[in-house]
């Protein structure tokens, strides 16, 4: 790690399935000359299972202490741009967390685009169910006080890719200052 990387503040994506967490951070990340760290992946590493494995095997709970303890002590406290799972900042305190530890950003979507992107591929055990469309909307509408309380929310929604991190960086350099060590 680069010493301009050590002195740079995490910041935590954070915002529902689908709405192109790890891929914009990937992007955000290459700008910054941050690290990306997908907190599922690191969690499915560990495990030597992939999610819908943990979920079937474990159950959710269990998935939400990996999640838990990935957070509070699984990843380097700096230079990181960390892509959560869409239900990570949900749970109790997971919020106040994220935001003492870093600069908390919430990606959005419409309802419609979600379920569109999140249609693609089966890898969310949550949506494996008959009606995904129904169950996309029923999560967002009992999320949705979380998300827009976590942090500063950025729209994907008809905006390009280039346009989404022009407003992620903005967002995290006017809000990094005051974690610096
Ligand atoms: C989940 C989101 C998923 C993954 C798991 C549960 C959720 O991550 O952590 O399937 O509860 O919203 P993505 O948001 O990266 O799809």
């Amino acid at each position: 790690m680069g010493s301009s990387e050590q002195s740079k503040p995490n910041l935590y994506l954070v915002g529902f399935m689908g709405v192109g967490k790890s891929a914009l951070g990937r992007k955000a990340a290459r700008e910054l000359g941050m690290r990306l760290i997908d907190a599922d992946h690191q969690i499915e590493k560990e495990q030597g299972k992939k999610i819908p494995e943990i979920f079937a095997d474990e159950g959710e709970s269990y998935f939400r202490n990996l999640e838990r303890q990935f957070i509070e002590s699984g990843h380097p406290e700096m230079g990181c741009i960390v892509s959560c799972g869409g239900g990570l900042v949900v749970e109790p305190g997971m919020k106040d967390l994220l935001k003492q530890k870093g600069v908390v950003i919430c990606l959005f979507a419409s309802a419609e685009s979600i379920i569109e992107r999140t249609s693609r591929n089966k890898n969310r055990p949550l949506l494996n169910v008959d009606d995904p469309a129904a169950k996309v909307r029923a999560l967002i509408k009992e999320r949705e006080p979380i998300y827009m309380d976590s942090g500063a929310c950025i729209t994907t929604e008809g905006r390009t890719v280039p346009e989404v991190v022009r407003h992620m960086i903005r967002s995290y350099e006017a809000n990094e200052r005051s974690f610096r060590k």
